[in-house]
């Protein structure tokens, strides 16, 4: 099990993982806890998690639909509803489990409900593992904008059990990989080679931590997008009009899938720029 250190709190990654969290529970005092989940990390994920932190079994439950329409206020509103019913207080803990739209939208609903509520990450995707949950960045979408809406609030804890990327389908596997091409791409040749040889079965823990340390570098000495942490969004400035354009009309567009084409489409951009610039 390796511990990364971010701001303020650990990146736990490794088989560990769940005991991890039990003993971070049994570390605090909550007086409540609320899982945040969507249809398929009830059915996949939350079973493993109550076993692994017997704690949770009194958690109230928040299921939400997975996909990035889930993002919107008016879910935003059925969560805070739920903690309102269930008397939810700060001294209560927000635990989202599931991939990015869990931990952008169960981020964000966590850090303004009264003034901001604690709350953890435990990604089940390997985008999230690699990017979603790690930062402090929450949102939601608005007006079709995605992210529009959204807060810089960092986790209590985040913990990656990479047992769970078992659960996906392989076209999220793919998916995920795409975040970590671009961390190996701009910040680490090194990775990129041995990324060329990558047996997924077998590696992905190494890669899952050499991405995260990776990102955790460029976000603590930026933690709020001001200069050089913009470069983790290569890829994304196309890719989430990508994204944008397709959900306008009633389509999605895999987030990884649009990063892929994102980079391509920045990468070529940049390069026809250099070729202008030199005429
Ligand atoms: N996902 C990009 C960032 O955290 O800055």
């Amino acid at each position: 099990m390796s511990v990364i250190k971010s701001k303020g709190y650990n990146v736990v990654i490794g088989p560990g993982a769940l005991k991890a969290i039990s003993d971070f529970l049994s570390g605090k005092d909550y007086t409540s806890y609320f899982i945040l989940c969507d249809e398929n990390t009830f059915r996949h994920c939350l079973p493993l998690l109550i076993t692994g932190c017997p704690q949770l079994g009194s958690a109230h439950i928040i299921e939400v639909d997975s996909g990035e329409t889930t993002k919107s206020l008016d879910f935003c509103t059925y969560i805070w509803q739920t903690l309102m019913d269930y008397k939810a207080d700060p001294g209560s803990l927000f635990i989202n489990l599931g991939g990015g739209v869990v931990s952008d939208l169960g981020g964000f609903t966590a850090s303004v409900f009264k003034r901001g509520m604690d709350f953890i990450n435990i990604p089940t995707s390997l985008l999230a593992m690699a990017d979603a949950s790690v930062g402090g960045k929450t949102a939601i979408d608005f007006y079709n904008v995605k992210n529009s809406i959204g807060t810089y609030a960092q986790p209590r804890g985040v913990f990656v059990y990479p047992f769970f990327l078992n659960t996906l389908p392989p076209m999220h596997y793919r998916n995920g990989l795409a975040e970590v091409f671009k961390m190996a791409l701009i910040a680490d040749k090194e990775l990129w080679n041995s990324l060329k040889s990558l047996r997924v079965d077998s590696d992905i823990d190494h890669f899952l931590q050499k991405s995260i340390e990776l990102k955790n570098r460029i976000v603590l000495k930026d933690p709020f997008d001001k200069g050089n942490r913009k470069i983790l969004n290569f890829g994304h400035t196309m890719g989430h009009a990508l994204e944008a354009l397709l959900l306008e009309t009633g389509n999605e567009l895999h987030h990884g899938e649009a990063v892929y084409i994102g980079m391509v489409l920045e990468s070529h951009i940049s390069f026809q720029k250099k070729m202008l610039s030199k005429k």
